[in-house]
């Protein structure tokens, strides 16, 4: 087996291969002075009849990295490897996974169809934000569930907490973490504004009066679902917070947006090429749950 490297310097993509005790096969990459990329498998020949593991997260840059990803499965194809598994811990475009309003593109669909197409034989995510797209690949799929081990690294700040899905699109993230370890859980009802985007929730009875608080969601990208649900449970009496999420983007002023809330920690998962420096955020490997699907799997 041998390991592709799609961007130099994606720790998670380091760690796994030095897990599954894998060969790096660097890659050759440059920009063209109009902007197109240009990237080369250094060591093509070593892909010829083995199975190849492809590991390229999707953000940042969302664009470059998934034409530079359709790009490198292309190049290996071309070099007659006996199967290509395409890891993208996190899949850009993910959220756009129906046609909220008529006239729009399921872009998650289009992504995942497009990674098939260029060649990938399986495609393996980490909590993606709906498994169901998983199935336009036409091929086998597996989502890595990862948020067990994020509530877990949560129990060092907090003692015996109610586990919480911010809406109930993350509630099975939320009870699979809480039912592995044991824990309470609930969820509240986030409704968004689909022409403003603006968050509001539903009146629900939330047991968490004098609870500490584990709040699990898969991705953090402004922060505005996780400052709203963290608002609510304060208002309901909650004792402490600690947000987990698996793609932790923090795009724009979501950092300074949750630092004013009183959170006592933010967990992500090392699932991004890009880590925020910050007293609030820490991040967990989750590279040995991910080398223990592919061992299996490959
Ligand atoms: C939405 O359904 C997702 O699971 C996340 O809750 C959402 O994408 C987070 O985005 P933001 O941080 O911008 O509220």
């Amino acid at each position: 087996m041998t390991v592709i490297v799609g961007y130099p310097g994606y720790m998670l993509a380091d760690a796994l291969a030095h897990r599954l005790g894998l060969e790096k096969i660097s890659v050759f990459e440059k920009m063209f002075p109009d902007g197109e990329m240009y990237v080369r498998l250094a060591e093509h020949d070593k892909v010829r009849l083995e199975d190849v593991i492809l590991i390229s997260t999707l953000y940042p840059e969302q664009e470059k990295r998934f034409l530079k990803t359709l790009l490198l499965i292309d190049a290996v194809k071309n070099n007659n490897p006996r199967r290509v598994t395409a890891v993208i811990p996190y899949l850009a475009y993910s959220r756009q996974d129906r046609i909220f309003m008529p006239g729009e593109p399921v872009s998650a669909c289009a992504i995942v169809r497009s990674i098939r197409v260029a060649g990938a034989d399986t495609l393996v995510t980490v909590d993606v934000h709906s498994p169901r797209v998983l199935e336009c690949f036409g091929g086998a799929t597996i989502n890595v569930m990862t948020s067990d081990l994020l509530v877990k690294q949560a129990l060092r700040y907090v003692e015996n907490p109610v586990v919480i899905a911010p809406d109930k699109g993350a509630f099975e993230r939320a009870s699979f973490a809480a039912k592995t370890l044991g824990l309470e859980y609930d969820y509240l009802v986030k409704q968004r504004d689909k022409v403003t985007g603006e968050i509001t929730y539903m009146p629900r009875e939330i047991t968490v009066h004098n609870r500490n608080v584990v709040i699990v969601d898969d991705i953090i990208s402004t922060g505005g679902t996780i400052a709203e649900a963290s608002k609510v449970l304060l208002k309901h009496g909650a004792k402490s917070i600690v947000v987990v999420a698996t793609h932790g983007l923090l795009a724009v002023n979501a950092i300074s947006k949750l630092e004013k809330i009183g959170l006592t920690k933010i967990i992500l998962a090392d699932t991004l090429a890009i880590r925020h420096e910050h007293p609030l955020i820490e991040y967990v490997d989750v590279s040995e749950r991910i080398a223990s699907v592919l061992r299996t799997s490959t």
